[in-house]
């Protein structure tokens, strides 16, 4: 029997925050121990089951739906189950917990927009202030800062092994 409690963890932050990395190195320690984990990364599920979806509100309605559903299934199937999704605004977040009850845990990841846009991984927000990206969270879209998460990373001030080390030790701390 595994340690842990089937549980999604649902990881909020701006783009480049650091969500994905943090989300697959967990992923690789959790089933390097053999418990069944699964990442959905927001950017993966756009490609597939997401596809055709926007960033219009309407959109990232749906996107946090479908993913949550998704979620559903594999937790209830005795995953963890770790989203990696901007989810910007409250609602969106209430939204994917009122499907997931209280198996979801809310993970802000909280590198502040300042660092997100300068460390700009993947260009994206440069695009944004020119104007190339509408809707781009942050710049012409809203994030909410979250006003009730489970736990807090503020990944801008810690290496990634000693967030993924924080995050393993929630898990355990939930599963007791
Ligand atoms: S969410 O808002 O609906 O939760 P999701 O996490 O699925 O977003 O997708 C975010 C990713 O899509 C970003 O990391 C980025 O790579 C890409 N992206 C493309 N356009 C936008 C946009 N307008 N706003 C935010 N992210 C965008």
């Amino acid at each position: 029997m595994s340690v842990f409690k089937p549980t999604v963890l649902w990881m909020t932050g701006l783009s480049g925050a650091g969500k994905s990395t943090i989300a697959y190195s967990l992923e690789k320690k959790l089933q390097s121990e053999g418990i069944l984990c699964e990442v959905l990364d927001g950017d993966v599920l756009r490609n597939g089951v997401n596809a055709g979806l926007g960033f219009s509100e309407t959109d990232r309605k749906e996107n946090i739906r479908r993913t949550a559903e998704t979620a559903k299934i594999l937790v209830q199937n005795n995953f963890v189950v770790i989203c990696s999704l901007i989810t910007p605004t409250n609602d969106l977040r209430d939204s994917a917990r009122k499907i997931l009850g209280d198996k979801f845990k809310l993970i802000h990841i909280s590198t502040p927009f300042e660092i997100c846009k300068k460390r700009d991984v993947k260009g994206l927000y440069k695009k944004a202030e020119n104007g190339e990206i509408p809707h781009f969270t942050g710049v012409s879209a809203l994030f909410d800062i979250p006003n009730k998460s489970d736990f807090e990373i503020n990944a801008q001030n810690e290496s990634e092994t000693v967030s993924v080390d924080k995050l393993y030790a929630f898990l355990r701390e939930l599963s007791k």
